[in-house]
């Protein structure tokens, strides 16, 4: 296999964009990206997105992209997993050019959620249907299940969990992609309005629409687009159990620990080598089982990490340096690309304010539903 870095990356803002279609929006980030690395073509495109079809009435979305852009003839793959469109489609984009297959490859994510779609039913098909949606649970039904479960094995309270929300939300006011750059309070997480206890509203992803995008090639071509490439190392994909139920423990994320598992061992490397993570905090309670599951903390230790600052910016293992899927928003097939570029951005020291200092080995873990899939790319600065 050949080795393989990211070049180049764009993305839109996220939030609620009614004046940018799908497309135009996938057309911004891609520009976005061909143009950081000074490219006029590609070889081939991955465009990852949960649901064009029943959030704005689109699917084709291959060929429709590739048109948008202008690039009509390139092949283009649409990507599937849910919320972990986009990390899949950057694992298929890594593997089409680790295998020699092709040169410049486009990894893209996209989602337009706030066009009128009833958005709780769109997400719960990303669900059982037969042992779950059927009895009337939804996403944060869901999450609040696995966060009584962690609750009850560990001790972990509503505050350990607000916790996650106001690092979050501290980091993603330094991001002026991100949809909710404002911080907040322990006190406004606790005092928000109740959505599925225990999660309340300031637990929760927002509706999000936004789009992203990422450029990669062979190694020992990246100079020519960008001084600073940054490799991927290491890239993991595992599925679990679809329905809670079905699980030995519902907190206990084995997908997450198993996609950990295959790109630490590709990449050589443990959790401690992690210098800097964005990972999957659709709830505040994912964000506390995923880092168990990745091993930066042990079993059951989670829920002290962000108050304790161990997760912050200045902490040991700085996680959703974007402000995470919380601040920055989850439109649920760009999250994946919009993780990748985050530590991007890191590893090639052009974060700003919320730069991580000396980081040259980040990790990204984006995850399908209630963690059915999970997908995990470990990264490089060259
Ligand atoms: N974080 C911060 N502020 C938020 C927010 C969030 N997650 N969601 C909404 N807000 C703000 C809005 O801007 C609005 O503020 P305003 O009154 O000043 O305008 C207010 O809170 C209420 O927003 P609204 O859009 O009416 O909330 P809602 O009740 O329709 O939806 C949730 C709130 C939590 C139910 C919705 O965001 C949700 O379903 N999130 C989860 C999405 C999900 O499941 N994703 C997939 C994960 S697997």
């Amino acid at each position: 296999m050949r080795e393989v870095a990211i070049v180049g990356a764009g993305m839109t803002r996220f939030g609620e964009l009614w004046g940018q279609s799908l497309r135009d929006m996938f057309a911004e980030a891609a520009v976005g990206a061909l143009n950081d690395a000074g490219a006029d073509h590609v070889d081939s495109i991955y465009v990852g997105c949960m649901s064009g079809g029943q959030f704005v009435g689109q699917e084709h979305l291959g060929p429709l992209m590739a048109d948008h852009l202008g690039m009509t003839g390139v092949p283009a793959t649409h990507v599937e997993s849910a919320c972990a469109s986009g990390g899949v489609a950057l694992r298929l984009a890594y593997m089409e050019v680790a295998s020699g297959m092709s040169d410049l490859v486009l990894a893209t994510g996209i989602e337009k959620m706030n066009d009128g779609a009833d958005v709780t039913n769109v997400l719960a098909t990303a669900a059982d249907q037969e042992l779950e949606v059927y009895y009337g649970v939804t996403f944060p039904g869901l999450y609040a299940m696995i966060a009584r479960a962690h609750m009850a094995k560990y001790g972990t309270t509503e505050e350990d969990m607000a916790w996650v929300s106001v690092k979050n939300h501290r980091h993603g006011a330094m991001n002026d992609k991100a949809q909710f750059p404002g911080e907040v309070t322990l006190e406004q997480v606790m005092a928000s309005s109740m959505v599925a206890a225990p999660l309340r509203l300031l637990h929760c992803s927002p509706v999000t629409d936004g789009a992203a995008a990422v450029l990669l090639c062979p190694l020992e071509q990246a100079k020519e687009y960008t001084d600073r490439p940054v490799k991927i190392i290491g890239s993991g994909l595992a599925t679990g159990s679809m329905a809670l139920a079905d699980r030995a423990d519902p907190a206990d994320l084995d997908a997450v620990q198993r996609s950990a598992r295959s790109a630490y061992k590709m990449a050589g490397v443990g959790p401690r080598d992690i210098q800097v993570a964005e990972v999957h905090d659709c709830f505040s309670i994912a964000e506390i089982c995923c880092i168990e599951a990745l091993g930066f903390v042990e079993p059951g230790t989670g829920k002290d990490a962000a108050r304790e600052g161990f997760t912050a910016l200045g902490g040991c293992v700085p996680v959703n340096t974007s402000g995470g899927l919380k601040s920055k928003g989850h439109p649920v097939g760009a999250t994946g690309i919009a993780q990748a570029i985050e530590v991007f951005t890191q590893l090639q020291g052009k974060a700003g304010a919320r730069q991580v200092e000396n980081a040259r080995v980040g990790l990204t873990q984006n995850m399908g539903g209630s963690g059915a899939s999970s997908v995990v790319h470990i990264f490089q600065g060259v």
